[in-house]
């Protein structure tokens, strides 16, 4: 579960921030927690709109793919500071990324109160329109004399506070799954997985189903080949030495762009020795024949889940009985102005790396795991119940 945690203070010495620290530090095993710092957005400004600037659009994509927020504010004057204000307006004029989303309110203060007021108005604030936010009722967490509350290591001291935190995170983990029955499926715009139009870079003139579109391609394009030289953004390699270079890769690497059609892998092996097969003759295809028929609806969800900007990265786990946990990552490629360009496809068996982990800290995995699971793409979610303890 991914959780965004925002620091409701713009002080450089702040104890919410390292309460979402702790909370990072010590729930870890629970959701993964990223931490947004709003000490360097404007101030919200109607008539100098910058809600597409990198600083806010970034905000808003962090939010819109994460589980759930939490938002652990400070108390200015008996309310929320105006930092925290300003940047919840932002995110309520024509960026929305709290609709629908579940939201837990925390906060420490200086004084005895622990923010209580402060958070009061927080909730009434996220129920507003434009904000949206299911905000969790009930179960606050006012972290009061917050200046004594942790120790040098920024560890809560007092164990009953833990407690009563770990128990509220566990409640808000529950929430979200509730909350989540009811949220609508986003409808994005079917993709046409047989590449019949072209983008700016097709290829056009070549039958992208000849068994040797590569050699067609290049031929058609006058290709950079061999010793011939290619500039990257950081660096000059010839067409020799970029092949070197991502066959030696530890990874099978797939290229398809944003037209839905394969344009290359990293041939290191013959299909049946791959973790995923693929043959020289498909290069080319467009995504609908490189995958099963029944596979076809899951490959869709893919693309529209990194096409929508909805996720970067989706990763379907797959443990199996010959001793490897493949992992295949389907990675949203982006142009400079973060539009989508197709996807990097990279699988590689993670074992070898769990192994030297466990055997350089003396631990062993537990639990089921050497299941098997059936993980297909639409079922992305799957992982392995494998865990190191
Ligand atoms: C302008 C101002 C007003 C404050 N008002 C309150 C208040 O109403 N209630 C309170 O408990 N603390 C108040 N404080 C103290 C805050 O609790 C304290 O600054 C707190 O640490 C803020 O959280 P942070 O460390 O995450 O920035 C105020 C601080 C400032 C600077």
């Amino acid at each position: 579960m991914k959780i965004v945690g925002i620091v409701g203070s713009n002080a450089e010495l702040s104890y919410n921030r390292l309460l979402l620290q702790y909370i990072k530090r010590n729930f870890g095993s629970k959701f993964e927690l990223d931490i947004i710092e709003i000490d360097n957005i404007p101030l919200f400004n109607q008539s100098q709109d910058i809600s597409n600037e990198p600083l806010l659009s970034d905000f808003n994509k962090r939010i819109l793919q994460a589980d759930g927020v939490i938002i652990s504010t400070a108390e200015h004057n008996h309310t929320i500071p105006a930092a925290l204000k300003s940047v919840l307006e932002w995110l309520s004029f024509n960026l929305h990324p709290f609709e629908n989303k579940p939201v837990m309110v925390i906060g420490a203060s200086y004084f005895t109160q622990g923010s209580s007021r402060a958070q009061l108005h927080l909730r009434q604030i996220l129920d507003a329109p434009g904000v949206n936010a299911i905000v969790m009722p009930g179960n606050e967490f006012l972290l009061g004399n917050a200046k004594a509350a942790f120790d040098e290591d920024g560890q809560l001291i007092e164990q009953r506070t833990v407690e009563f935190l770990s128990g509220i995170l566990t409640k808000f983990m529950k929430f979200i799954s509730v909350v989540s029955v009811l949220e609508d499926k986003p409808q994005y715009p079917s993709e046409d997985l047989y590449a019949k139009g072209t983008i700016d870079t097709t290829i056009e003139g070549v039958d992208m189903y000849s068994d040797n579109w590569v050699e067609e391609a290049a031929a058609k394009t006058q290709a950079a080949d061999g010793s011939d030289y290619v500039k990257l953004n950081h660096g000059v390699l010839t067409v020799d030495q970029l092949n070197y270079f991502l066959r030696s890769m530890p990874l099978e690497l797939t290229y398809a762009d944003h037209n839905n059609q394969f344009l290359y892998y990293n041939y290191t092996k013959e299909e049946a020795d791959m973790l995923a097969g693929r043959r020289p003759e498909q290069v080319g295809n467009p995504l609908a024949e490189c995958h099963p028929e029944k596979s076809l609806n899951g490959v869709e969800w893919v693309i529209q889940t990194l096409r929508s900007g909805a996720q970067d990265l989706v990763q379907v786990k797959v443990p199996s009985p010959d001793g490897m946990f493949k992992v295949h990552n389907y990675q949203a490629m982006r142009n400079e102005d973060g539009e989508y360009m197709g996807i990097n496809e990279y699988i590689l068996d993670l074992m070898p790396w769990v192994n030297f982990y466990l055997q350089q800290t003396g631990q062993k995995l537990v639990g089921d795991a050497d299941a098997t699971t059936s993980a297909s793409v639409s079922d992305t979610d799957a992982s392995t119940s494998a865990s190191v303890k």
